[in-house]
């Protein structure tokens, strides 16, 4: 096939994306339209004629967007990012392969969850403003030695493990949380799976490195957070539906909760990667959580580093190429096993075929 004649529709298009994109497919010549909205059942119709779309986080892939694009030509739908728990999965099933990119820097986004650690640990965030307004007091800004503390991880897969090693670099314990137990990592890495309720009962920092499925939705919930310790700080960087944000408010308003550091919110759809500098926030939740100055809201950054950038782009094109020469779709999530998520033997790197 002429590479020229492939064209691919790249929804939810951002600059940084076109940039990145860009550079990297003069390596393969691709014809990539880059649409600035996002994929939803009102935009879907605008990728007909095109076999192959580009999709992102916050496009809402439903059964009626998938059934749009199949009628409209689509065959490949290609996900610019690892998480895949905005795809309708099984209404793709026989109709549209789906390929994503697991692994594009797994530093990127444990560096971001150590980086809201230490930021609200150390108040950097509010001593940025009192330095720039000659304020130049201490008070209010105590923090605790990480060292010798004890984090917990929910999720040790390849974010998980990063982050473990960087807080071990801090001479931190680990305490895990799994539902696959990897082993020889916690030998390798010097971490203790536990159950969850110990590594509520246990630790000073709580870090979610999980996918977001049917197990997870609200995990951390008003049940597990009564059974964390006091003045807990819990890190988010994984998915925002894997906190029930009202009962976090609560454990925030009791003071059950110290810290909050999220990077993904539950109702982000609405505003995540946007700018509303200039209008009245809506969202009253939203609202709330931005009022605490013990809370660290970063807008679906952690992803965000050139390195990351730059794989993305590659690995993205790559496996649209293996799909234009009918190669085996190396990055396919699993249809043969039927099974989503964490759940497929195929993603957790078995082969189920
Ligand atoms: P991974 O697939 O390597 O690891 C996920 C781990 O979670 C696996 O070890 C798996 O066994 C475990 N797991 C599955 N179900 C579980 C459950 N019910 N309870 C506890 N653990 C469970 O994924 P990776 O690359 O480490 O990414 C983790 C998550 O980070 C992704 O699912 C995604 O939601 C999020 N992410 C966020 C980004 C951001 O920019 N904020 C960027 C990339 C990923």
């Amino acid at each position: 096939m002429e590479n020229k004649n492939i064209k691919i529709a790249f929804f939810d298009a951002k600059p940084y994306d076109i940039k990145s994109f860009d550079l990297e497919n003069k390596a393969f010549n691709y014809k990539i339209e880059y649409f600035n909205y996002r994929l939803n059942k009102e935009t879907a119709i605008t990728a007909k004629g095109y076999e192959i779309v580009c999709a992102f986080v916050n496009d809402i892939i439903s059964e009626e967007v998938i059934n749009i694009l199949y009628e409209n030509g689509t065959k490949l739908l290609a996900l610019r990012c690892a998480g895949f728990n905005n795809l309708d999965f099984k209404a793709t099933l026989n109709k549209i392969h789906v390929v994503r990119v697991p692994d594009y820097s797994p530093y990127a986004i444990a560096e971001h969850a150590a980086a809201l650690m230490l930021s609200l640990n150390r108040k950097v965030h509010k001593a940025y403003y009192r330095t720039r307004d000659n304020n130049f007091n201490i008070d209010g800004f105590l923090g605790f030695d990480m060292h010798a503390k004890t984090a917990g991880i929910i999720g040790t897969g390849k974010i998980g493990k990063v982050l473990i090693k960087i807080l071990k670099g801090f001479g931190m314990e680990v305490l895990a949380y799994d539902a696959f137990q990897n082993i020889e990592a916690e030998k390798e890495l010097g971490f203790k799976y536990v159950d969850l309720d110990t590594l509520y009962k246990n630790s000073d920092i709580i870090s979610l490195h999980c996918p977001l499925n049917k197990d997870t939705y609200h995990l951390i919930n008003a049940e597990s957070i009564n059974k964390m310790k006091d003045n807990v700080m819990i890190i988010n960087t994984s998915r925002g539906q894997i906190i029930d944000t009202k009962a976090l408010i609560e454990g925030l308003k009791n003071k059950k909760v110290g810290n909050a550091g999220l990077d993904v919110y539950e109702e982000e759809n609405d505003y995540f990667f946007e700018d509303f500098s200039a209008t009245v926030l809506e969202d009253d939740t939203l609202a709330r959580l931005l009022s605490f100055t013990n809370v660290l809201v970063t807008s679906h950054q952690a992803f965000f580093t050139k390195e990351a950038l730059h794989n993305i782009a590659e690995t993205t094109l790559l496996n649209i190429k293996e799909y234009i020469e009918g190669k085996q779709l190396t990055n396919e999530i699993c249809y043969k096993c039927n099974m989503l998520g964490s759940d497929c033997r195929r993603t957790k790197g078995l082969n189920c075929f």
